[in-house]
């Protein structure tokens, strides 16, 4: 149920009633934040009347006397010739919010034409432990899977793994060198290769002979080199193992089978680089090959170059993802690609999108997008590290988020068992770290701050668990069952509880931003304020001492707040305590 579109689409009528066909955008509808005024608001009169022509206050007057007919609407008012303002009928909202207690999905309706949705994100690389970088496209990535699912596309996610190209070279080449074999205990798990490959990488910045080493260990490598391929197998597979424990521990939704890394299109890229060459898009000099980007201007104003494959033969980060553009639509069908990667690849990707537009592998129907996003930071606003200026590992973080979630129950709950002490600091610990992620616009860089994240009154996990624990604990004392099935008049006339109500119904709304723009901060603004009416609610009213009447309308709106708390948490991807 989506109460701005209801009104949006009565007002359309409306206006063709009134013989106004044109412009009607002019006119939009939004809710109000102060109730004493209204409920929703159109804006907009005196610019529509303006351009049909017909005084300010007639056309709103004719809306007005059109609008009163309207079932749902109980009075309207005119503010300043400009503004409507309806009230709508506190019947008919109860009777909508009594619809979503037996409604699985809280009457949010599906998407009228589900789309192919490929989801690329999280997306590491091969040979090291994901590191707090990691976060972000994990988390938001996972999230826009379950919103987009929820609303009936069908998506399919895809982990870009980087497993094909230089990284893995370094790692090989110094291996190597220190004469590893593939046996060798050095390389049986991720912390070990992680330390290898830090070492590896150190060399590689500061000696050409190794940098030599390691482009021709990847022509061995890409050209099939079985030995090579052999240490690349296993030191994927130990990879991915790694990752997912992370993924288990994070609650996401990835599995092995939606690894589809680098390596996958190795196939293909070949006939990519001829393809774009045969078509003109690529210039080519004996191996190199490069595509020139001239309506696309870098900041120092040059064209930009996309190299394709190196003088040396082998295949680039770009080769790959350009095939995976060209596999995305044509074999899984893709109506949509969105990748969740950090802003420093914009750039990049805008070329990629280019390339592959250029070289029709993909119509112009199919949408591609990328959703950038910011850094995480520390308290200086550079990037979030440990002390002695390594990157913080994925793990450690959520260890560490654990163990602060543990401490402050211990405190607050000395008695608590051992067994469920546990069980709950896990709970909050991811769900503290994710949300405080997911809250943030995922555009903007943010700071890591543990005090934010943990903080028991602003915008955080343990704000909204509380409100929820809250109202479980009024809740176990009824029957909700009897509930349920109740059909009785309801009674609200507080300004809380019809602010709860209205927020409430503002669901699908919400959500429906949220997949235009892949922005699931929206979601964590629309859980803390539903957290915040219900406090204001729950401060100012009884309910269980309240006389019958007012009890059972009470409870429904109790009932329905929990039902959405939990379905939002869910769609972040946020696991629930039910109490403590
Ligand atoms: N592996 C890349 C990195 O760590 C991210 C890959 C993102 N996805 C893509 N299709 N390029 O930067």
């Amino acid at each position: 149920m989506n109460i701005n579109s209801i009104i949006s689409i009565k007002l359309k009528q409306i206006l063709l009633n009134l013989n106004i066909k044109k412009n009607t955008n002019t006119l939009s509808v939004k809710a109000i934040k102060y109730i004493k005024f209204g409920h929703y608001q159109i804006n907009g009169i005196i610019s529509l009347a303006n351009i049909v022509k017909i005084k300010p206050i007639t056309l709103a007057k004719n809306i007005k006397a059109r609008l009163e007919l309207f079932y749902i609407i109980d009075k309207i008012d005119i503010i300043n010739v400009n503004f409507i303002n309806i009230f709508l009928k506190i019947s008919w909202l109860s009777y909508n919010l009594k619809k979503l207690i037996n409604s699985s999905r809280l009457n949010v309706s599906l998407i009228e034409q589900s789309k192919n949705i490929v989801i690329d994100y999280s997306s590491p690389n091969i040979a090291k432990e994901m590191h707090v970088g990691h976060l972000r496209s994990t988390i938001v990535g996972d999230s826009m899977v379950r919103i987009l699912k929820f609303l009936g596309h069908n998506v399919i996610k895809i982990n870009h793994i980087g497993d094909w190209g230089i990284p893995f070279s370094i790692l090989i080449t110094y291996l190597e060198k220190i004469n590893i074999n593939i046996n060798d205990k050095l390389i049986s798990n991720i912390k070990l290769l992680d330390r290898l490959y830090k070492k590896a990488k150190k060399q590689y910045d500061n000696s050409s002979d190794f940098v030599n080493k390691v482009s021709s260990n990847l022509i061995k490598l890409q050209n099939g080199d079985i030995f090579y391929n052999k240490i690349w197998c296993k030191i994927v597979d130990i990879t991915i193992k790694n990752n997912q424990l992370i993924y288990n521990l994070l609650n996401v939704t990835l599995n092995r089978t939606d690894n589809v890394g680098e390596s996958f299109y190795k196939s293909m890229l070949l006939n990519i680089v001829n393809d774009l060459q045969n078509k003109g898009i690529a210039t080519s000099k004996n191996y190199l090959s490069f595509v020139t980007i001239n309506n696309k201007k870098n900041k120092f104003d040059n064209p930009n170059h996309v190299v394709i494959r190196k003088m040396d033969g082998t295949y680039l980060y770009s080769t790959t993802d350009i095939a995976s553009i060209k596999y995305r639509y044509e074999t899984l069908k893709a109506d949509k690609i969105i990748y969740y990667v950090d802003s420093r690849q914009q750039n990049y990707f805008n070329n990629i999108f280019f390339i592959a537009r250029a070289a029709h592998y993909i119509p112009k129907s199919v949408k591609l997008e990328h959703h950038i996003l910011g850094m995480v930071l520390n308290k200086d606003n550079k990037p979030f590290k440990t002390r002695e200026g390594n990157t913080i590992k994925l793990i450690d973080l959520l260890n560490e988020s654990i163990k602060r979630v543990s401490i402050i129950i211990k405190s607050k709950y000395p008695e608590i068992s051992n067994e469920k002490l546990i069980r709950i600091s896990k709970i909050l610990g991811i769900g503290a770290i994710k949300y405080f992620d997911l809250s943030r616009n995922r555009s903007s860089n943010y700071v890591f701050n543990w005090d934010k994240i943990l903080n028991l009154r602003g915008n955080t996990i343990i704000y909204i668990q509380y409100a929820y624990i809250r109202i479980n604990s009024i809740l176990k004392k009824i029957n909700i069952e009897e509930y349920k099935y109740y059909n009785c008049k309801y009674y609200f006339n507080t300004n809380e509880e019809i602010l709860l109500i209205m927020h409430i119904l503002r669901l699908e709304e919400t959500i429906n931003n949220i997949s235009k723009y892949g922005t699931p901060h929206l979601l964590c603004d629309y859980l803390y304020k539903l957290a915040n009416l219900f406090s204001n609610f729950y401060e100012n009213y009884c309910i269980l001492q309240s006389s019958l009447k007012l009890k059972t309308s009470r409870i429904l709106l109790l009932i329905v707040t929990s039902l959405t708390i939990r379905t939002g948490l869910n769609l972040l991807g946020i696991d629930i305590v039910e109490k403590i």
